[in-house]
């Protein structure tokens, strides 16, 4: 079958695999290639095994691989068949020279715009769909009309603001569609072809246009916010464990106002995830470069609060297990940095658990999609991490549990099994807030919540 046009995405990561796949999936007359330097990484979308794990995704890549979607490793040889590129691959923080800890490392971007540059054979509409910092568009567009071969680019930014867990549900169904582009004809008939793409499932309305400037820091300023919602519910949980109220209550009664709006608001051990760290830090850094120190202070603070909250979490360790730690087993449950997902990008449970290990306690790590991941970020400290995907084995002979992420299966496990086979006194610190205190308090536990007032009974 001749396709209407072809679509490649550079990158087949988180955002670049399921969003192609969506595409594909409801525009099936185009043909949507997405490539990858990591060989094992396209093999395993090409097999049974893919190499996320996001619930539903399965089904919609089913639906197109072989039809319209197709996976390889071959950038170049693919470039000259796109009418738009998309580019999704990683922006990390850098973590060397200027900016380092805080700008975006913008290496692999402008690696890939400079192979489009040579291989592209026809005027190209290039999307960038990975978070990027302000103004990173205009970079762009001048390094791929450098030395001019005839071909015409037109650089949209398109962000992406699927959640991991519910992504394909986000992208099914999104709140919005960002697409931002020049202001110019030129500009909005490259607009236009993006719109109509996602106007094969989204609603019009849905799909929002601006400059390419706003569509960039849209998605920094959205991650900000919701990132804030979350240090500012977690600040105030410190002040509720002080004073006796009860940050569920707090958050149930603030979210009622309709300005306000009950989402985001779950107090926790700590938000974490590849986007909301890198995208503030990249945001304080914008500031910074613009002299806006106040500015920069202001959004750095939410950081400070997540790492504040994480290190509260486990000063509550120590002090619930009589100020030492050493050579007590604790076994947490959970890893991944939040629920339905085998993402442990910036998790909290990294933090804690190497703080764990300074103490020098026994960690044993529970976690139903995410221990391949674990393994590989405690790779430096292996020898003194023990993995048990049965939670009740983890917590054998256990001092205390911890809830790290929020899974569902942990809600229903038998806890009286728990307890039992626990050291006494038996502890659970709750960093998800998810498990029902007061009958765990009934069993016999210690209990202590993000928020709330503890149980101790002994
Ligand atoms: C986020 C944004 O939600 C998404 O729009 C953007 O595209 C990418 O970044 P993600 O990181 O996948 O998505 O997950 P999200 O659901 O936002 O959760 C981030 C972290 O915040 C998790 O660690 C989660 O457990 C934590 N969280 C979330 C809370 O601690 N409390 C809450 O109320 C909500
Ligand atoms: P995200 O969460 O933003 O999707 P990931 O790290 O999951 O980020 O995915 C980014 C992908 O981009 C990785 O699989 C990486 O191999 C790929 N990548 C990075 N640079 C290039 C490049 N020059 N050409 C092709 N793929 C690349």
């Amino acid at each position: 079958m001749a396709f209407k046009q072809t679509i490649l995405c550079i990158g087949a990561g988180y955002v670049g695999g399921p969003t192609m796949s969506m595409i594909a999936k409801n525009c099936p007359d185009t043909q949507v290639i997405v490539v990858d330097l990591n060989e094992a990484r396209i093999k395993a979308w090409q097999s049974e095994t893919l190499p996320i794990y996001e619930p539903g995704l399965r089904e919609v890549v089913d639906e197109a691989i072989g039809r319209n979607l197709f996976f390889s490793t071959d950038v170049i040889a693919n470039i000259p068949k796109a009418d738009i590129i998309f580019v999704s691959v990683n922006t990390p923080t850098k973590t060397y020279g200027q900016g380092a800890g805080r700008a975006a490392d913008l290496q692999y971007w402008e690696a890939v715009a400079r192979t489009i540059k040579e291989h592209a054979t026809s005027d190209t509409i290039v999307v960038e769909k990975s978070t990027l910092p302000v103004r990173t568009a205009e970079a762009i567009e001048r390094i791929l009309h450098a030395s001019q071969n005839g071909v015409h680019f037109d650089v949209l930014s398109n962000p992406e603001f699927l959640a991991e867990g519910t992504a394909i549900h986000d992208l099914e169904n999104p709140d919005r569609v960002l697409i931002g582009g020049r202001e110019d004809e030129q500009g909005q008939k490259a607009i236009q072809t993006l719109v109509d793409i996602y106007a094969e499932w989204v609603p019009r309305e849905k799909i929002l246009t601006t400059n390419v400037w706003s569509a960039e820091l849209s998605k920094l300023t959205a991650n900000a916010f919701l990132a804030q919602r979350i240090s500012s519910i977690n600040a105030i949980s410190a002040l509720c464990e002080a004073t006796e109220a009860d940050v569920d209550e707090v958050a149930h009664a603030i979210g009622t106002d309709s300005r306000i709006g009950p989402k985001f608001l779950r107090s926790s051990v700590g938000f974490g995830g590849s986007c909301f760290k890198k995208d503030i830090l990249n945001l304080v850094y914008l500031c910074e470069h613009y002299g806006l120190t106040e500015v920069a202070a202001y959004w750095e603070q939410v950081v400070l609060m997540n790492e504040y909250q994480m290190n509260r979490f486990v000063d509550k360790i120590v002090s619930g297990l009589f100020n030492t730690l050493v050579n007590k087993r604790i076994a947490l449950f959970g890893f991944a940095f939040k629920a339905n997902t085998g993402d442990t990008r910036e998790s909290p449970a990294i933090t804690v658990t190497r703080r764990l290990l300074e103490e020098r306690a026994n960690v044993v790590i529970s976690d139903p999609q995410a221990i391949p991941e674990a393994k590989h970020d405690l790779a430096d400290v292996i020898d003194h991490v023990e993995f048990s995907e049965d939670p009740y084995e983890a917590a054998k002979g256990a001092h205390a549990v911890c809830i790290m992420t929020e899974w569902e299966q942990f809600k229903d496990l038998d806890y009286q099994r728990i307890y039992d086979a626990m050291l006494k006194p038996a502890s659970i610190f709750d960093g998800r807030n998810i498990l029902d205190h007061a009958a765990l308090g009934e069993i016999g536990f210690n209990v202590y919540p993000v928020g709330k007032h503890a149980i101790v009974n002994g």
